[in-house]
């Protein structure tokens, strides 16, 4: 176990050094300093994980049955919802806890809708997780027609939410729990160049926008509904071995190798934070059970005034794109 004033250095080390941090050697240095402990127990507690069939998403899921919580997997309909489910089955430590899968396209707004609707008859949610996401190397436009990217990472999230906000005040004290990507420190966020179009769409780019944006959305719900007995938090894994990051970054993912978290370490934070750990910092962003830094590079800093208009105009923009890509 490393304690104090050495357990603090490490962690500082580690943060500095960028690759320290978001690599396995993060994961393994920071879960022995005095800080860490057990996942808290999540028994009675009812979470909603998107993108779970699969790496940072199942393997949260499977850490929170084992903690007791009952679980509802969101997933794209098929065989890989149906062996997430029998594995995360599989995982309950408390056999009466409840698990199930419920399907939902993400990129399709008015599944989103339809899932939003099923999820809410199924209160209390005490924790909703916006896990699922992609780097999409091709433009494809959305069913509804919006651009994949933003609408799974940024449109169907906020529909969720929004819909299920006061289902979640009904179960306060609740979280709002978003999967980042370290991806993200390299934009600004302008809300102008979020959804790129077919002539100038990069996926690399497109995603970390959309990740970037993700982060200005949980601020802004962190200020919008400070008093309503729901948290918001922006979790980034690290770099997790997971099928999402061999298909696409295949380089990076064989550069990194052995290098890379396993998807239980990428999963850590966010299960942890879902079943109740840590306290909320609005406008931070976590990594190993810390709130870690917003910006990393001068040119991605706003003023923070600036930044409460941004985060007003994002919570806008999705607004009135859900609005009109459902009805
Ligand atoms: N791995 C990393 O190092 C890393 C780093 C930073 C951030 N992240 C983020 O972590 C999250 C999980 O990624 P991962 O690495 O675990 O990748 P993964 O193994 O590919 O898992 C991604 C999950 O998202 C789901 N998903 C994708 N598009 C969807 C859609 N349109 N509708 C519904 N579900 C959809 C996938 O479902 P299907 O099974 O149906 O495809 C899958 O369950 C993502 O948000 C990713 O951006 C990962």
């Amino acid at each position: 176990m490393i304690t104090g004033l050495v357990a603090e250095a490490a962690d500082l080390a580690l943060e500095i050094s960028v690759v320290g941090s978001f690599s396995r050697l993060g994961a393994v240095v920071r879960r022995r300093t005095a800080h860490w402990g057990p996942l808290p127990r999540a028994d009675g507690r009812r979470i909603v994980i998107t993108g779970a069939t699969s790496g940072i998403g199942l393997a949260a899921a499977r850490a929170l049955a084992g903690a007791g919580a009952d679980l509802v997997l969101v997933g794209r309909a098929g065989p890989r919802l149906d062996s997430a489910l029998a594995e995360v089955l599989e995982a309950r430590d408390v056999p009466g806890a409840s698990v199930r899968a419920v399907p939902a396209d993400l990129s399709d707004l008015g599944q989103a809708v339809q899932l939003a609707e099923r999820l809410a008859a199924l209160a209390p949610i005490h924790a909703l997780v916006h896990n699922a996401g992609a780097l999409a190397t091709t433009y494809t436009r959305a069913p509804g027609g919006s651009e994949q990217t933003v609408t799974v990472h940024l449109l169907a999230p906020y529909l969720l939410t929004e819909h299920l906000l006061g289902v979640l005040q009904d179960a306060a004290p609740a979280r709002v729990v978003v999967t980042t990507s370290g991806g993200m420190y390299t934009q600004r966020h302008c809300l102008a160049d979020l959804e790129m179009s077919p002539a100038d769409y990069r996926g690399p780019v497109a995603y970390a926008r959309a990740k970037r944006a993700q982060v200005v959305l949980v601020d802004e719900w962190q200020r919008r509904y400070r008093r309503s007995g729901v948290d918001f938090f922006a979790v980034h894994p690290g770099w997790a071995d997971t099928p999402g990051l061999r298909h696409g970054m295949p380089t990076f993912a064989r550069w990194l190798g052995p290098a890379l978290r396993t998807p239980e370490e990428g999963a850590d934070t966010l299960a942890w934070l879902a079943a109740g750990g840590g306290q909320p910092v609005p406008g931070r962003v976590w990594l190993d059970r810390r709130p870690r830094l917003e910006h990393r590079a001068p040119w991605t800093i706003v003023p923070q005034a600036a930044a409460a208009d941004q985060g007003a105009a994002l919570w806008a923009w999705c607004a009135e794109r859900a609005r009109a890509r459902t009805v």
